[in-house]
């Protein structure tokens, strides 16, 4: 099958062929040569579907970054590897809920950051705001080397000196393209500089190399260990944050995961499994307590513009059986069939995009796109104020109220999110 016929099935499929033809045109960029990509897109467009999302709340943002991005990070760009990817303040609104939630009655303060990316700017974050907490973070792609080249784009490469991954200095669609476009040669050119590095070391400005990197970052309250889940020993930790790596992994994956968490947690501390975007946008987890030697699910919470997102993340699962992806689109749905919500949501959030500039709705009713005047590095801090505006104006706890009218139990916790009550527990 080729792009179009992929896209126009999909159109049919799950979207009544409603998808405006921009929105269409903008597809035909997926790689024909990535299979993956064209199963990850299709797994996407169900989720949408079951979620109850009509074809003209798909922005032609979602589009690019679909088209263009989608294709730069997932695993199948990187030889079947998780990439490091990580972001700056993308887990701010997690740290704030690690400090104030109410699950948590272990009496310690550590943290382990599983999974924690590389550089590991989130890791170090947290370990900023939770200035009082020892914060350990594990990652099994922890580099050996760490390049900058003259731009600022840089690259991780391993103890053979080949490179692992690489990510330019903005991510933007147009700086990953310029890296992207030839990656063969981008990895060689990166491997040629660590030589060239290695033989003429540079301490001032760029191009730049730092051997065993992770070293600088440690202090007396933030370490590092290489390793992933079930394979690092460490002392058991009063949270364990998994952010943004599970939905890489199948559902048996998961299970095993949450068995070596309950092993690695202290007596009354907490698990917190999920993923989130830019700026904390997007966001979802469950937590789990430690009670008794088991970890009992005690909430899965998502931020309100799941219902509506800037970006993919809400959608964004690699495998079907991928729960936490369909617990949080069966609330969607639920609370995309309320229309009395959505029609309040609508005239409030579509007045956002208007006044902000963030893919407004063009005059057939799609959303379009950002504004070229928006930075890259701006667009999802600007995605994080459409949320807590949302937020302030009351419609997380509207939000709640739907799912509690369908049956929930349900509140919005410290932070903001609609916390949703469930039953199930896994034991260590
Ligand atoms: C997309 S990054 C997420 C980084 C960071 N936690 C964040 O949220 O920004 C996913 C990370 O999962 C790591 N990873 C892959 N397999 C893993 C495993 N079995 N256990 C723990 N981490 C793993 C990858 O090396 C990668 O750095």
């Amino acid at each position: 099958m080729n792009t179009s016929e992929f896209v126009k099935e999909l159109n049919n499929q799950f979207f009544n062929g409603e998808l405006s033809t921009q929105f269409q045109d903008k597809l035909q960029q997926l790689p024909i040569d990535r299979p993956d990509v064209f199963a990850f897109v299709q797994k996407m467009f169900a989720l949408m579907n079951k979620s109850g999302m009509p074809a003209k709340d798909l922005s032609l943002l979602h589009a690019d970054i679909m088209g263009t991005l989608l294709a730069r990070i997932l695993p199948g760009a990187w030889e079947g590897r998780v990439p490091p990817i990580t972001v700056h303040g993308r887990h701010s609104v997690i740290d704030q809920y690690i400090k104030k939630n109410h699950w948590n009655s272990s009496e310690g303060k550590s943290l382990l950051d599983i999974g924690c990316g590389f550089p590991p700017v989130t890791t170090i974050e947290s370990a900023n705001f939770l200035s009082d907490w020892k914060v350990t973070g594990a990652d099994p792609s922890l580099p050996a080397y760490l390049i900058y080249d003259e731009e600022e784009n840089y690259a991780t490469l391993d103890e053979n000196k080949s490179t692992v991954y690489f990510q330019p200095a903005i991510p933007s669609i147009e700086y990953w393209n310029k890296l992207l476009n030839n990656s063969t040669a981008t990895k060689k050119r990166f491997e040629n500089l660590l030589e060239e590095l290695l033989n003429h070391p540079n301490n001032e400005g760029f191009p730049r190399l730092e051997i065993h990197p992770i070293k600088k970052y440690e202090t007396e309250k933030l370490s590092f260990i290489k390793g992933g889940i079930g394979q690092i020993d460490i002392e058991t930790k009063d949270v364990i944050r998994c952010f943004n790596v599970l939905y890489y992994f199948d559902n048996n994956f998961l299970e095993n995961a949450l068995k070596w968490f309950a092993e690695n947690t202290n007596e009354g501390g907490i698990v917190l499994i999920g993923g989130d975007w830019a700026a904390s946008t997007e966001c979802y987890y469950n937590i789990y307590k430690k009670n008794d030697i088991q970890l009992i699910n005690k909430e899965f919470a998502f931020s309100l513009d799941c219902i509506c997102p800037l970006s993919i993340v809400t959608w964004y699962a690699v495998h079907d059986d991928d729960r936490q992806k369909a617990e949080l689109v069966k609330y969607i749905s639920i609370i995309r069939k309320d229309k009395y919500f959505m029609d309040e949501f609508y005239t409030f959030h579509d007045a956002q995009r208007l006044k902000y500039k963030i893919c407004p709705r063009d005059k057939e009713g799609y959303y379009g796109v950002i504004d070229p005047s928006i930075k890259p590095q701006e667009l999802w801090a600007l995605g994080s104020k459409l949320l807590t505006e949302l937020n302030d104006a009351g419609f997380n706890q509207k939000a709640a109220d739907v799912l509690r009218n369908a049956g929930f139990r349900t509140r919005v916790n410290e932070v903001g999110h609609i916390a949703v009550e469930p039953s199930s527990t896994f034991s260590s």
